[in-house]
């Protein structure tokens, strides 16, 4: 007679009622208890996931299959992976939970992948148009502290699409790298300027697997039209936004939920000649004015 294998204890066991507490049992002994939480939780919500949807083992493999395309699909330059979680609204939803000190300063969103190069130093001021063409725009702010006070010497790294709705990035050689980028620091009043043309909205990389998703289900894969910021100072914690151009199209229907209304500002009409001569646009030109309220770093964050 062959001798039999031990049997495991039964509570070790596979049980599709008690599947969840089974699976999440075999993490109790981990050390971090974060971790452990993390498994915990994510174990037994993708049990409820596949019993409340009684998956089927096709549906699986097609999620597997998906899921090693999305993988696939990423390079040195396309994260397919952040592209999902930002069309699923995960992104978003990370990032606020993040950032919800419960303090006045102003709403950050998703970042994007398009900052996937260094914005050029320049001066308060300058063009960051190296193409010309577009709508000329004057944007300006300040950024100060929770208490009102000016951030003097904060890093303004701005970067935004063209009139067309493209980054530098995605027409190389067509576009100087550097174009509509530009890395800025306020004076002492915590002040910002620069010049600029109003970005168009455009499509998210659509043709991969993320697109064949947002196509399937009837979902476009248009974002409004905005402007990205990331402002750091030290003691601060950097803050990671947009300024959305009011009226444009998409506004409430983002494909990656990045939309905040505090976020949605004029970009008013300008049609004064001296005006427009003092700071170097044709007249009439676009302002916008994004005042930014920086939180202060707490025990939590990383620096
Ligand atoms: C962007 O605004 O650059 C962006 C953000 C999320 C996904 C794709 C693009
Ligand atoms: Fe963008």
């Amino acid at each position: 007679m062959p001798e039999h294998a031990p049997e495991p204890p039964a509570s070790a066991l596979f049980d599709a009622q008690r599947s969840a507490e089974i699976v999440a049992g075999s993490f109790a002994a981990t050390p971090d208890p974060r971790l452990r939480r993390l498994l915990t939780s994510l174990v037994e919500h993708l049990h409820a996931f596949a019993k409340d949807v009684e998956l089927t083992p096709q549906e699986w493999q097609r999620a597997v299959e998906f899921l090693t395309e999305t993988g696939q699909t990423c390079t040195g330059t396309r994260q397919e992976f952040i592209l999902l979680s930002d069309v699923l609204g995960l992104s978003m939803l990370v990032d606020t939970l993040a950032h919800d000190s419960g303090e006045q300063v102003t709403e950050s969103t998703v970042e994007g992948p398009f900052h996937v190069v260094d914005s050029p130093p320049r001066e308060r001021g300058d063009h960051i148009d190296l193409v010309g063409g577009g709508e000329p725009c004057l944007v300006t702010g300040q950024v100060v502290d929770p208490e009102g006070r000016p951030v003097a010497d904060a890093a303004v790294d701005v970067w935004q699409a063209d009139d067309e709705g493209f980054y530098d990035v995605q027409r190389p050689g067509e576009l100087p790298e550097g174009h509509l980028r530009g890395l800025f620091r306020t004076d002492a009043e915590g002040r910002f300027w620069f010049r600029s043309i109003v970005p168009r909205h455009y499509p998210i990389p659509d043709d991969g697997p993320v697109g064949r998703l947002l196509d399937a289900t009837g979902r476009h894969p248009y974002r409004p039209a905005h402007v990205h910021f990331e402002i750091s100072a030290p003691g601060m914690r950097t803050l990671t936004t947009h300024v959305f151009v009011a009226g444009t199209p998409y506004l409430d229907s983002d494909a990656v939920f990045g939309v905040k209304p505090g976020l949605v500002h004029e970009f008013s009409t300008v049609d004064d000649p001296e005006r427009a001569a003092r700071v170097g646009l044709a007249n009439p030109f676009r302002h916008v004015d994004f005042p930014v309220t920086l939180d202060r770093l707490g025990p939590g964050d990383q620096r």
